[in-house]
């Protein structure tokens, strides 16, 4: 595995590749979620190139930019074993200079639940994922369907600004007890963790509904919240795959979203439909 940690080194280690190209881009603290994407985006093409970058732009004031969790010698372990061919590690510095260009998620589509909650956080996610497409110029990128809607801005990002990428969508990891694997289940003490088992519970719990045939948002949001009770709420919606609310839930064609807030912890579940 090649380690490059800035962008000349990194244009010019992909300007020696030939083949296809999957990509995963990452902010680091590595867990079986990322690994998941990074085994399909080996066995998918030639190389794997992965990077694990903090991105400033995508928080908001007072959240956890400052603390999120570094574990680069783990990281590096991981993607080594895993089989990435490039690992870019750069410095705020290479990525962002004075007064850039920046890109805007679509207005409608990034304005709600996410959107309306972290304003301006797809705009940040879009501004470094289009630097990275541009440096890595991957054939495919791999994306959790956790984070459904940037997952959806990416999407839309490739094919408005007619990128030549593939983008994978690839499902949720869950941990043995049920909970989406994400870097940030480190921040809950063990009680919270144990609190935030009604997340999944809930999901569970509307999978089984709408398998049983209930169409109704209202009837099986009502039946997560029920399970969510003691939980502060952010939101639970059901949305089509453009991120409209929707009263009647279409199969194949539908997302059940749960953001939930366990302490000073967001965390985010959802189900596709
Ligand atoms: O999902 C993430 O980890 C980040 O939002 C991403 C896509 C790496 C951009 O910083």
């Amino acid at each position: 595995m090649i380690i490059v940690k800035t962008v000349n080194e990194l244009k010019d280690e992909i300007a020696k590749l030939s083949g296809d190209i999957g990509f995963v881009p990452t902010m680091g603290a590595l867990h079986k979620g990322h690994l998941s994407l990074m085994d399909r985006a080996k066995l998918e093409n030639r190389y794997l190139v992965s990077s694990i970058f903090v991105n400033p732009t995508q928080f908001l004031a007072g959240e956890d930019f400052e603390k999120y969790p570094n574990r680069y010698e783990d990281d590096i372990k991981l993607s080594k074993d895993i089989g990435v061919d490039i690992l870019f590690m750069p410095n705020i510095d290479d990525i962002y200079g004075f007064d850039e260009v920046t890109i805007k998620a679509p207005k409608v589509r990034s304005f709600t639940l996410e959107g309306y909650k972290r304003a301006g956080h797809f705009d940040g996610v879009l501004q470094i994922v289009l630097k990275l497409f541009n440096l890595v110029k991957p054939t495919r990128a791999y994306f959790g369907k956790k984070d459904a809607q940037q997952l959806s801005m990416i999407s839309i990002m490739v094919k408005n600004l007619f990128l030549d990428i593939e983008i994978i969508a690839c499902d949720i990891i869950r941990d043995d007890d049920g909970l989406a694997l994400s870097s940030r289940n480190i921040y809950l003490s063990s009680s919270q963790r144990e609190q935030a088992l009604a997340i999944p519970n809930s999901i569970f719990k509307a999978k089984e509904i709408i398998l049983n045939g209930e169409l109704k948002s209202k009837v099986v949001i009502d039946s997560m919240k029920s399970i969510l009770s003691n939980l502060d709420i952010e939101y639970i919606e059901i949305v089509d795959r453009d991120f409209n609310q929707i009263d009647t839930i279409e199969i194949d064609n539908s997302i059940v979203l749960v953001v939930v807030k366990v302490g000073d912890t967001r965390l985010l579940d959802n189900l596709f439909i």
